[in-house]
């Protein structure tokens, strides 16, 4: 709460890191036009996202921070594995993972803000991501069978244990 133009910046970038993310899955895949369709109108969502954050960073007279690098995603990346099927495999875990910490992250902070228009927009906000993590799961259950799923999730998991143990705790999403 005493940093909250950082937190809010740095919110801003991760909702253009998502959207640029789900049109690289675009580009990435073009032998999986259903996985194509849900990361088109995930890109959609996540632009509206970044629109709306930078909108709330110029009412408060905030620039939008250049790109940074992301160590929590970096350490969730180390997990992909390389053939190139479990990759996309993985990248949809990591992606899932991402989202699901994002909205508990959010959930927390719209708990924290006082009453007005910003609590107002995270407790709406918090929800709508809060679906981004089932979408990756089903979008990955349309194209592998569920055990090489919970394998990936769990790698994926036992990935995310680790980094936030080594992570210092800053005024960002992640
Ligand atoms: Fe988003
Ligand atoms: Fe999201």
């Amino acid at each position: 709460m005493n940093s909250l133009d950082e937190f809010i910046a740095d919110h801003a970038s991760c909702e253009r890191k998502a959207h640029a993310s789900a049109m690289m899955m675009v580009n990435r895949y073009p032998d999986y036009p259903e996985l194509q369709r849900r990361m088109i109108s995930l890109a959609l969502e996540e632009l509206i996202h970044f629109q709306q954050l930078f909108e709330i960073l110029t009412a408060r007279n905030i620039r939008l921070p250049s790109d940074q690098p992301d160590p929590y995603v970096k350490s969730l990346m180390s997990v992909a594995r390389d053939p190139k099927d479990f990759h996309l495999l993985d990248r949809l875990m990591i992606a899932a993972v991402i989202e699901a910490r994002s909205a508990e992250r959010f959930c927390l902070f719209a708990a924290k803000l006082p009453e007005g228009d910003l609590k107002d927009f995270y407790v709406k906000f918090a929800v709508e991501e809060a679906r981004h993590f089932p979408y990756f799961i089903e979008t990955a259950h349309l194209l592998f069978p569920s055990s090489d799923i919970n394998l990936a999730l769990d790698r994926v998991l036992k990935q995310d244990a680790l980094a936030v143990q080594s992570l210092p705790i800053l005024p960002t999403v992640h």
